[in-house]
């Protein structure tokens, strides 16, 4: 018998690697995609499931409560939360939206799944709510402690879910995951960013010394982990996502350029962000062995396809630029 999955935020980036993932590995799903499409969502993203028939979009704001609750008007029986405000930089601009989208949005989907009869929520949280970890790698028990707007938002979007599973008993899982890239990521996002700036010869931003360490996973490594929570992980638990190999922004910003060939003196520093994080650092042995997942996709690899992949896709990456232009808070430039 077939089920049904509410995706929220399907449009993002990752939110659609996961709906083709769904509608591509699993014949039995049939995919309600409720998003709000926000500036950094893309339906060309969706182009090769949009006629699917197992496939619906929805254009809804979790924001908006009865609307939420009208997508639970049919059954639903499994939830996987995308949907929030996802760029620290523009949370550091106005974090009003942040908390409507990850805070409000979360607290009126799980109202509307404690009403009704769903199985299973997956909430996708960040590395980012640990705030900077300087030495070792953060635990599912490390205290959270946000340094931004947007990870302020996670970080009480978790502990919302949490509350709803110790006080109502709602089987909500938590995944925590580190930096994604990949194929379709909004062009805002640093490694799009520095890519495409490398491409048209123009300087690549870096902040402060560059020195900020992330561990950089492939998106099409996070959704197999979010599928293996989806299926296996336990009611209440927290699950950390990532690849294990920190790389600084500098040494990020240096690979691409040699990927495409051009020179290194492309990169510029600029004045690092406020409150910026120096590093990230997730534990990620407990989904290992519990879910016997492992990511596939070298940082090596995955970099070298990505670059390839936003070469090639010219048509996609100005359709997205032309939209970001409308953004008053982007003052007309192309960032
Ligand atoms: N990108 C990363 O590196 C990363 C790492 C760890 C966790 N995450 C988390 O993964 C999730 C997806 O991130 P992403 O990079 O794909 O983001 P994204 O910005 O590309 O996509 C977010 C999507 O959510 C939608 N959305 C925003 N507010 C909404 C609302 N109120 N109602 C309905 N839809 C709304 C947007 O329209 C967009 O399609 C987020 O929760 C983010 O915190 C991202």
């Amino acid at each position: 018998m077939s089920r049904t999955i509410l995706v929220t935020g399907g449009a993002g980036f990752i939110g659609s690697h996961y709906v083709r993932y769904l509608i591509q590995y699993h014949p039995d799903v049939e995919v309600i995609n409720a998003d709000a499409l926000r500036y950094s969502a893309n339906l060309l993203n969706l182009a090769e499931v949009a006629d699917h028939p197992r496939y619906r979009f929805v254009n809804v704001d979790l924001a908006d409560q009865p609307a939420v609750e009208r997508l639970f008007q049919r059954k639903i029986d499994e939830v996987i939360h995308f949907a929030a405000e996802s760029h620290v930089d523009r949370s550091i601009e106005g974090a009003e939206m942040f908390i409507r989208s990850n805070i409000i949005g979360t607290y009126y989907l799980l109202e509307a799944v404690k009403k009704a009869e769903v199985e299973k929520m997956v909430h996708i949280s960040t590395d980012e709510v640990y705030g900077s970890v300087s030495t070792g790698r953060a635990k599912e028990h490390s205290p959270l402690a946000p340094s931004n707007p947007y990870s302020a938002t996670k970080a009480s979007s978790d502990l919302l879910c949490q509350s709803y599973v110790n006080t109502y008993g709602l089987p909500v899982v938590i995944t925590r995951c580190t930096n994604n890239y990949g194929p379709n990521q909004h062009p805002e996002k640093l490694i799009p960013c520095l890519i495409l700036r490398a491409l048209e010869n123009r300087p690549l931003p870096i902040y402060g010394d560059g020195s900020q360490e992330r561990d950089w996973i492939h998106v099409w490594d996070h959704c197999v982990a979010i599928d293996r929570v989806r299926r296996y992980g336990k009611a209440g638990k927290v699950y950390h996502i990532g690849a294990e190999h920190t790389i600084t922004n500098l040494e990020v910003a240096r690979r691409i350029c040699t990927l495409l060939g051009k020179p290194h003196s492309l990169i510029q520093h600029v004045d690092d962000r406020p409150g910026h994080d120096l590093r990230y650092s997730l534990d990620t042995s407990k989904t290992r062995e519990e879910l016997g997942w492992l990511p596939m996709i070298s940082f090596d690899r995955g970099l070298k396809e990505t670059v390839g992949w936003y070469r090639r896709q010219q048509d996609w990456w100005e359709a997205v630029r032309s939209k970001a232009y409308r953004r008053p808070m982007e003052g007309g430039e192309w960032r």
